[in-house]
Protein backbone atom coordinates (compact mmCIF):
# COMPACT_ATOMS: atom_id res chain seq x y z
CA UNK A 1 0.00 0.00 0.00
CA UNK A 2 1.37 3.40 -1.25
CA UNK A 3 -1.51 5.56 -0.31
CA UNK A 4 -3.53 6.38 2.19
CA UNK A 5 -7.03 8.18 1.95
CA UNK A 6 -9.15 8.81 5.18
CA UNK A 7 -11.64 11.42 5.75
CA UNK A 8 -10.14 14.53 7.35
CA UNK A 9 -9.24 13.70 10.49
CA UNK A 10 -9.25 16.26 13.97
CA UNK A 11 -6.91 16.73 17.13
CA UNK A 12 -8.66 16.29 20.23
CA UNK A 13 -5.70 17.46 22.35
CA UNK A 14 -4.01 20.49 21.17
CA UNK A 15 -1.44 23.23 22.32
CA UNK A 16 -1.56 25.98 19.89
CA UNK A 17 -0.14 28.91 22.67
CA UNK A 18 -0.71 32.67 21.66
CA UNK A 19 0.93 35.65 20.44
CA UNK A 20 4.35 34.69 17.65
CA UNK A 21 4.08 30.96 18.91
CA UNK A 22 0.77 30.53 17.82
CA UNK A 23 1.17 32.20 14.62
CA UNK A 24 4.27 29.70 14.07
CA UNK A 25 2.44 26.50 14.48
CA UNK A 26 -1.33 27.09 14.02
CA UNK A 27 -0.72 26.51 9.79
CA UNK A 28 0.70 23.26 10.52
CA UNK A 29 -2.63 21.70 12.51
CA UNK A 30 -5.13 23.03 9.91
CA UNK A 31 -3.01 22.00 6.96
CA UNK A 32 -3.99 18.58 8.67
CA UNK A 33 -6.81 18.58 10.94
CA UNK A 34 -10.53 20.34 10.11
CA UNK A 35 -11.10 20.85 14.46
CA UNK A 36 -8.83 20.30 17.31
CA UNK A 37 -9.96 20.47 20.49
CA UNK A 38 -7.43 23.39 22.35
CA UNK A 39 -6.01 23.55 25.60
CA UNK A 40 -6.62 26.25 27.76
CA UNK A 41 -3.08 26.30 29.33
CA UNK A 42 -2.35 30.12 28.78
CA UNK A 43 -0.44 32.19 31.51
CA UNK A 44 -3.36 33.04 32.74
CA UNK A 45 -5.46 30.18 32.02
CA UNK A 46 -8.79 30.59 29.99
CA UNK A 47 -11.48 30.28 32.58
CA UNK A 48 -14.45 31.75 31.51
CA UNK A 49 -16.45 31.99 28.13
CA UNK A 50 -15.42 35.44 27.08
CA UNK A 51 -11.84 34.60 27.41
CA UNK A 52 -12.35 31.71 25.40
CA UNK A 53 -13.95 33.61 22.84
CA UNK A 54 -11.40 36.10 22.23
CA UNK A 55 -8.82 33.57 22.18
CA UNK A 56 -10.74 31.46 19.77
CA UNK A 57 -10.84 34.79 17.43
CA UNK A 58 -6.80 35.04 17.88
CA UNK A 59 -6.66 31.82 16.91
CA UNK A 60 -8.71 32.30 13.57
CA UNK A 61 -7.39 35.37 13.14
CA UNK A 62 -3.78 33.32 12.47
CA UNK A 63 -5.30 31.02 10.21
CA UNK A 64 -3.65 30.99 6.93
CA UNK A 65 -6.11 32.11 4.39
CA UNK A 66 -8.81 30.01 2.84
CA UNK A 67 -8.29 27.08 5.96
CA UNK A 68 -12.03 26.39 7.45
CA UNK A 69 -9.92 24.98 10.24
CA UNK A 70 -12.50 24.88 13.52
CA UNK A 71 -10.85 26.03 16.80
CA UNK A 72 -12.68 24.13 19.66
CA UNK A 73 -12.69 25.46 22.61
CA UNK A 74 -12.25 24.18 26.67
CA UNK A 75 -11.93 26.17 29.77
CA UNK A 76 -9.39 25.62 32.79
CA UNK A 77 -11.77 23.87 35.86
CA UNK A 78 -9.84 25.94 39.46
CA UNK A 79 -11.05 25.89 42.85
CA UNK A 80 -12.80 28.27 41.89
CA UNK A 81 -14.86 27.79 39.02
CA UNK A 82 -18.78 28.41 39.17
CA UNK A 83 -21.74 26.65 38.72
CA UNK A 84 -22.58 29.62 36.57
CA UNK A 85 -19.51 29.32 34.63
CA UNK A 86 -20.33 25.73 33.62
CA UNK A 87 -24.45 26.78 32.51
CA UNK A 88 -22.36 29.40 30.54
CA UNK A 89 -20.24 27.06 28.62
CA UNK A 90 -22.58 24.65 28.00
CA UNK A 91 -24.89 27.09 25.91
CA UNK A 92 -21.99 28.49 24.17
CA UNK A 93 -21.62 26.71 20.84
CA UNK A 94 -17.96 27.27 20.67
CA UNK A 95 -16.76 25.52 23.78
CA UNK A 96 -16.50 21.92 24.33
CA UNK A 97 -14.86 20.77 27.46
CA UNK A 98 -13.51 21.31 31.15
CA UNK A 99 -10.18 20.89 31.18
CA UNK A 100 -9.13 19.18 34.70
CA UNK A 101 -5.30 20.21 35.65
CA UNK A 102 -4.11 18.69 39.20
CA UNK A 103 -2.72 22.32 40.28
CA UNK A 104 0.68 21.70 39.37
CA UNK A 105 0.80 18.19 37.47
CA UNK A 106 2.53 20.05 34.41
CA UNK A 107 3.31 23.54 32.10
CA UNK A 108 0.98 26.50 33.43
CA UNK A 109 -1.00 24.02 35.65
CA UNK A 110 -0.48 26.32 38.93
CA UNK A 111 -3.75 27.43 38.87
CA UNK A 112 -5.39 23.90 38.55
CA UNK A 113 -7.52 22.20 40.99
CA UNK A 114 -6.09 21.17 44.39
CA UNK A 115 -8.38 18.28 45.47
CA UNK A 116 -10.42 17.05 43.01
CA UNK A 117 -13.09 16.13 45.55
CA UNK A 118 -13.75 19.45 46.63
CA UNK A 119 -14.97 20.60 43.21
CA UNK A 120 -17.49 17.75 42.88
CA UNK A 121 -20.34 20.29 42.82
CA UNK A 122 -19.29 21.55 39.69
CA UNK A 123 -18.23 18.17 38.52
CA UNK A 124 -22.08 17.47 38.89
CA UNK A 125 -23.26 20.19 37.27
CA UNK A 126 -21.25 19.01 34.00
CA UNK A 127 -22.74 16.19 34.15
CA UNK A 128 -26.37 17.63 34.29
CA UNK A 129 -25.29 19.93 31.48
CA UNK A 130 -23.48 16.67 29.64
CA UNK A 131 -20.12 18.83 29.25
CA UNK A 132 -16.92 16.66 28.85
CA UNK A 133 -14.42 16.63 31.55
CA UNK A 134 -10.92 16.25 30.31
CA UNK A 135 -8.24 14.79 32.70
CA UNK A 136 -4.37 15.38 33.04
CA UNK A 137 -4.31 12.37 34.99
CA UNK A 138 -1.50 12.32 37.19
CA UNK A 139 -0.86 12.69 40.72
CA UNK A 140 1.44 15.53 41.88
CA UNK A 141 2.38 14.79 45.20
CA UNK A 142 6.34 15.03 45.28
CA UNK A 143 6.87 11.85 47.09
CA UNK A 144 4.94 10.03 43.86
CA UNK A 145 7.92 8.54 41.28
CA UNK A 146 7.21 10.23 38.28
CA UNK A 147 7.10 7.12 36.23
CA UNK A 148 3.78 6.11 38.13
CA UNK A 149 2.08 9.39 38.91
CA UNK A 150 -0.70 8.00 35.90
CA UNK A 151 -1.39 4.85 37.82
CA UNK A 152 -1.69 6.50 41.26
CA UNK A 153 -4.12 9.22 39.89
CA UNK A 154 -6.19 5.94 37.99
CA UNK A 155 -6.36 4.29 41.62
CA UNK A 156 -6.96 7.59 43.84
CA UNK A 157 -8.59 9.97 42.14
CA UNK A 158 -10.10 8.53 37.95
CA UNK A 159 -11.87 5.53 40.02
CA UNK A 160 -14.03 7.40 42.42
CA UNK A 161 -15.06 10.14 39.75
CA UNK A 162 -15.89 7.84 37.05
CA UNK A 163 -18.22 6.12 39.57
CA UNK A 164 -19.86 9.69 41.10
CA UNK A 165 -21.03 10.25 37.81
CA UNK A 166 -22.13 8.19 36.02
CA UNK A 167 -23.75 9.93 33.26
CA UNK A 168 -20.10 12.63 33.04
CA UNK A 169 -18.18 12.00 29.69
CA UNK A 170 -15.05 12.15 30.35
CA UNK A 171 -11.50 11.95 28.40
CA UNK A 172 -8.64 10.56 30.62
CA UNK A 173 -6.08 12.52 28.14
CA UNK A 174 -2.51 11.17 26.98
CA UNK A 175 -3.09 8.05 28.24
CA UNK A 176 0.50 6.69 28.97
CA UNK A 177 0.03 3.04 30.81
CA UNK A 178 -1.69 -0.15 30.56
CA UNK A 179 -3.16 0.61 33.66
CA UNK A 180 -5.10 3.57 32.66
CA UNK A 181 -5.75 1.67 29.18
CA UNK A 182 -7.36 -1.64 31.26
CA UNK A 183 -9.54 1.07 33.18
CA UNK A 184 -10.81 2.94 30.29
CA UNK A 185 -11.38 -0.51 29.00
CA UNK A 186 -13.27 -1.43 32.42
CA UNK A 187 -15.54 1.68 32.21
CA UNK A 188 -18.74 2.39 31.07
CA UNK A 189 -18.86 3.91 27.43
CA UNK A 190 -18.36 7.53 28.66
CA UNK A 191 -15.29 7.28 29.35
CA UNK A 192 -12.73 7.57 26.74
CA UNK A 193 -8.97 8.22 25.86
CA UNK A 194 -6.79 10.07 23.76
CA UNK A 195 -2.92 8.74 22.58
CA UNK A 196 -0.06 11.00 21.36
CA UNK A 197 2.24 9.68 19.03
CA UNK A 198 5.15 10.10 20.64
CA UNK A 199 3.87 7.34 23.13
CA UNK A 200 2.58 4.92 20.36
CA UNK A 201 6.42 5.21 19.16
CA UNK A 202 8.75 5.52 21.85
CA UNK A 203 9.18 3.76 24.84
CA UNK A 204 11.55 5.66 28.30
CA UNK A 205 15.32 4.84 26.09
CA UNK A 206 13.92 7.60 23.82
CA UNK A 207 14.63 9.79 26.35
CA UNK A 208 17.45 8.74 28.63
CA UNK A 209 19.68 5.39 26.75
CA UNK A 210 22.93 6.75 25.59
CA UNK A 211 21.98 10.56 26.71
CA UNK A 212 19.21 12.95 27.89
CA UNK A 213 16.97 14.10 25.19
CA UNK A 214 14.88 16.80 26.39
CA UNK A 215 12.16 16.85 23.07
CA UNK A 216 11.44 13.57 23.90
CA UNK A 217 10.31 14.69 27.77
CA UNK A 218 6.66 15.37 27.53
CA UNK A 219 4.40 14.88 30.45
CA UNK A 220 2.72 12.43 31.03
CA UNK A 221 6.05 10.98 31.14
CA UNK A 222 6.59 8.69 28.24
CA UNK A 223 7.11 5.18 30.04
CA UNK A 224 8.78 1.33 29.36
CA UNK A 225 7.65 -0.52 26.37
CA UNK A 226 5.37 -3.15 27.90
CA UNK A 227 2.89 0.03 28.41
CA UNK A 228 3.71 0.93 24.86
CA UNK A 229 2.64 -2.17 23.75
CA UNK A 230 -0.83 -1.44 25.65
CA UNK A 231 -1.05 1.84 24.02
CA UNK A 232 -0.85 0.68 20.17
CA UNK A 233 -3.37 -2.46 20.94
CA UNK A 234 -5.68 0.33 22.16
CA UNK A 235 -5.72 2.40 19.49
CA UNK A 236 -5.52 0.01 16.51
CA UNK A 237 -8.85 -2.34 18.59
CA UNK A 238 -11.14 -0.48 16.33
CA UNK A 239 -12.56 0.12 20.07
CA UNK A 240 -14.14 3.91 19.76
CA UNK A 241 -13.17 4.84 22.99
CA UNK A 242 -9.64 5.79 22.10
CA UNK A 243 -8.97 8.63 19.62
CA UNK A 244 -6.38 10.91 18.44
CA UNK A 245 -5.01 13.33 20.25
CA UNK A 246 -1.67 14.63 19.39
CA UNK A 247 -1.14 16.93 22.86
CA UNK A 248 1.84 18.54 20.49
CA UNK A 249 2.94 21.42 22.92
CA UNK A 250 5.24 23.48 21.33
CA UNK A 251 8.12 25.40 23.25
CA UNK A 252 11.11 27.19 22.23
CA UNK A 253 13.97 25.53 22.00
CA UNK A 254 16.49 26.66 24.70
CA UNK A 255 13.11 26.33 27.22
CA UNK A 256 13.79 22.66 26.62
CA UNK A 257 17.44 22.15 26.09
CA UNK A 258 18.08 23.65 29.18
CA UNK A 259 18.97 22.38 33.05
CA UNK A 260 15.76 22.41 34.24
CA UNK A 261 13.42 21.93 30.95
CA UNK A 262 10.10 22.11 29.56
CA UNK A 263 7.74 19.56 28.83
CA UNK A 264 6.36 19.22 26.01
CA UNK A 265 6.77 17.01 22.67
CA UNK A 266 6.11 19.32 19.00
CA UNK A 267 4.61 16.78 16.69
CA UNK A 268 1.63 19.09 14.89
CA UNK A 269 3.93 19.43 11.55
CA UNK A 270 3.69 15.79 10.99
CA UNK A 271 1.18 14.51 13.02
CA UNK A 272 -0.40 12.39 11.09
CA UNK A 273 2.95 10.85 9.37
CA UNK A 274 3.96 10.02 13.10
CA UNK A 275 0.74 7.99 13.33
CA UNK A 276 0.56 6.25 10.05
CA UNK A 277 4.57 5.19 11.22
CA UNK A 278 2.79 3.47 14.50
CA UNK A 279 -0.01 2.06 12.67
CA UNK A 280 2.45 0.76 9.70
CA UNK A 281 4.19 -1.16 12.51
CA UNK A 282 1.61 -3.61 13.65
CA UNK A 283 -0.16 -3.63 10.11
CA UNK A 284 -2.97 -1.88 11.19
CA UNK A 285 -3.33 1.44 8.94
CA UNK A 286 -6.76 -0.31 8.12
CA UNK A 287 -8.12 1.40 11.88
CA UNK A 288 -6.52 4.58 10.95
CA UNK A 289 -9.38 6.80 10.12
CA UNK A 290 -11.68 5.49 12.74
CA UNK A 291 -9.25 6.34 15.19
CA UNK A 292 -8.06 9.61 13.66
CA UNK A 293 -11.07 10.80 11.83
CA UNK A 294 -14.27 9.56 13.32
CA UNK A 295 -14.33 8.29 17.16
CA UNK A 296 -13.28 11.68 18.39
CA UNK A 297 -16.13 13.48 16.85
CA UNK A 298 -18.56 10.49 17.76
CA UNK A 299 -17.94 10.96 21.41
CA UNK A 300 -18.13 14.60 21.44
CA UNK A 301 -21.63 14.58 19.45
CA UNK A 302 -20.17 16.63 16.53
CA UNK A 303 -20.66 15.75 12.60
CA UNK A 304 -17.87 13.87 10.82
CA UNK A 305 -16.01 15.47 8.80
CA UNK A 306 -16.73 14.47 4.76
CA UNK A 307 -13.62 15.96 3.17
CA UNK A 308 -10.87 13.70 2.44
CA UNK A 309 -6.74 13.77 3.07
CA UNK A 310 -4.52 11.59 1.35
CA UNK A 311 -1.20 10.09 2.79
CA UNK A 312 1.32 8.97 0.31
CA UNK A 313 4.04 6.52 0.78
CA UNK A 314 7.23 8.84 -0.11
CA UNK A 315 10.52 9.24 2.64
CA UNK A 316 11.21 12.97 3.52
CA UNK A 317 13.30 14.43 6.55
CA UNK A 318 11.92 16.28 9.29
CA UNK A 319 13.53 20.21 9.67
CA UNK A 320 16.00 20.57 12.59
CA UNK A 321 13.67 23.40 13.54
CA UNK A 322 10.76 25.59 12.76
CA UNK A 323 11.17 29.60 13.06
CA UNK A 324 9.61 31.59 15.75
CA UNK A 325 10.50 35.28 15.70
CA UNK A 326 14.11 34.87 16.21
CA UNK A 327 14.24 31.44 18.16
CA UNK A 328 13.32 28.25 17.13
CA UNK A 329 10.93 25.43 18.28
CA UNK A 330 12.96 21.50 17.73
CA UNK A 331 10.25 19.07 16.50
CA UNK A 332 9.64 15.79 17.45
CA UNK A 333 12.67 13.59 15.35
CA UNK A 334 13.97 16.71 14.05
CA UNK A 335 16.58 15.82 11.39
CA UNK A 336 15.45 12.33 11.01
CA UNK A 337 13.28 10.51 8.19
CA UNK A 338 9.42 9.84 7.97
CA UNK A 339 8.30 7.33 5.22
CA UNK A 340 4.96 8.69 5.26
CA UNK A 341 3.72 11.95 3.70
CA UNK A 342 0.62 14.25 3.73
CA UNK A 343 0.17 15.08 -0.31
CA UNK A 344 -3.14 17.56 0.53
C1 LIG B 1 1.85 20.41 27.94
C2 LIG B 1 2.23 21.86 27.68
O1 LIG B 1 3.41 22.13 27.41
O2 LIG B 1 1.34 22.72 27.71
N1 LIG B 1 3.03 19.65 28.17
C3 LIG B 1 3.17 18.31 28.05
O3 LIG B 1 4.23 17.80 28.39
N2 LIG B 1 2.22 17.55 27.57
C4 LIG B 1 0.90 20.33 29.08
C5 LIG B 1 0.22 18.99 29.21
O4 LIG B 1 -0.64 18.63 28.41
O5 LIG B 1 0.56 18.26 30.15
ZN1 LIG C 1 -1.62 18.62 26.77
Amino acid sequence: MDKLTLIQPDDWHLHVRNGEMLKAVIAHTASQFARAIIMPNLKPPVTTVEQALNYRSDIVQALPNHTSFNPLMTLYLTDTTSKDDVKKAAVSEHIHAFKLYPAGATTNSDSGVSNPKAIYPILETMEQVDIPLLIHGEVTDNECDIFDREKIFVESSLNDIVQNFPNLRIVVEHVTTKEAVDFVLASPNKVAATITPQHLLFNRNAILAGGIRPHYYCLPIIKREHHRQALLKAATSGNPKFFLGTDSAPHLSGAKENSCGCAGCYSAYAALELYAEAFEQVNALDKLEGFASFFGADFYQLPRNTKTITLQKQNWTIPDNYIVDNETITPLKAGEVLNWKLIN
